[in-house]
């Protein structure tokens, strides 16, 4: 229903050129908005990405980053693990993982980066923030944009591929994480049991974050079965492929297996 209507808002803007149209789900990315590449190699990462503001992750300050090819986004240590584990880790390692499973950019795809004080991206992020999440005050001062754009899975023999992207933004004291999926054609890679021409079976992708602290953790619904084919249809704040958390630190009341807000949307 509400999709069948923001289609027909989409088509009447299109005719009338009233309407607005729809926001692009992906915040801007790419070589012209200033992004780095990790390098092209099968289980590889970023550099460890020194970050200008610090980011608070449950009461934790993080200095520095990496983006790993496999989906995650990792504080302190590399990620090169390509089948995925449930959250929370028993080793208690702290991530941000749009998701995570066995990308292969070797194959197909780029990865980009950015930290950010673009004033037009803050108030984009800034705006979005306020309205999903109202009672908070919060004005972004920095943000961090990974993209993963169209990547391939490892041992593929197709030509599918993957795009989405992690945010994390923060105003110093409070901090948020958005996930956007814009195009998921793949769940799994050859080595975690996936079929080679369909990236499909065996142990499938991953999505949430993973505290540290083995309480404060979130599997977006769907990780590691064949539905998380399906998350960029589903939400937290009633935008469909879009996830996202307030994670500066414990909230209170919603912990384990929990969102942080009520707002789950099940398109
Ligand atoms: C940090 O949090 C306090 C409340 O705990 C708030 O008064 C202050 O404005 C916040 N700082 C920023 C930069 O938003
Ligand atoms: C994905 O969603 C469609 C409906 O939109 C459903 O028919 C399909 O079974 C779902 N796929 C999986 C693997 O759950």
């Amino acid at each position: 229903m509400k999709s069948s209507f923001a289609f027909l808002l989409l088509m009447s803007g299109m005719v009338t050129n009233i309407e607005p149209t729809p926001e692009a789900l992906l915040y801007p990315y790419g070589l012209d908005q200033g992004d780095r590449k990790n390098p092209k190699l099968d289980d590889g990462t970023s550099k460890r990405l020194p970050l200008s503001v610090p980011f608070t992750f449950y009461g934790k300050e993080y200095r520095t980053l990496y983006v790993n090819n496999n989906g995650v986004i990792s504080f302190d240590t590399q990620v090169k693990q390509y089948t995925p584990d449930p959250f929370p880790l028993a080793d208690g390692r702290p991530f941000v993982t749009p998701y995570w499973g066995d990308v292969d950019n070797v194959l197909g795809g780029e990865i980009y980066y950015r930290q950010t004080t673009d004033p037009a991206l803050l108030k984009l992020i800034t705006q979005n923030i306020n309205q999903y999440f109202p009672s908070i005050p919060f004005t972004a001062t920095w943000a961090f944009v990974a993209t993963w754009d169209h990547v391939a899975y490892y041992g593929s023999t197709s030509n599918k591929g993957n795009t989405f992207q992690a945010t994390l933004t923060t105003n110093t004291n409070t901090s948020f994480i958005i996930l956007n999926y814009k195009d998921i054609q793949w769940t799994t890679g050859v080595a975690s049991g996936g079929d080679p021409k369909t990236g499909l079976g065996g142990t499938p992708a991953h999505a949430g974050f993973n505290s540290g602290d083995e309480t404060n953790y979130y599997n977006i619904p769907g990780s590691r079965t064949e539905a998380v084919i399906n998350i960029t249809k589903t939400s937290n704040v009633n935008v469909p492929g879009r996830w996202v958390f307030q994670v500066d630190n414990e909230v209170i009341g919603e912990t384990t297996e929990k969102p942080p807000t009520d707002k789950r949307c099940w398109l």
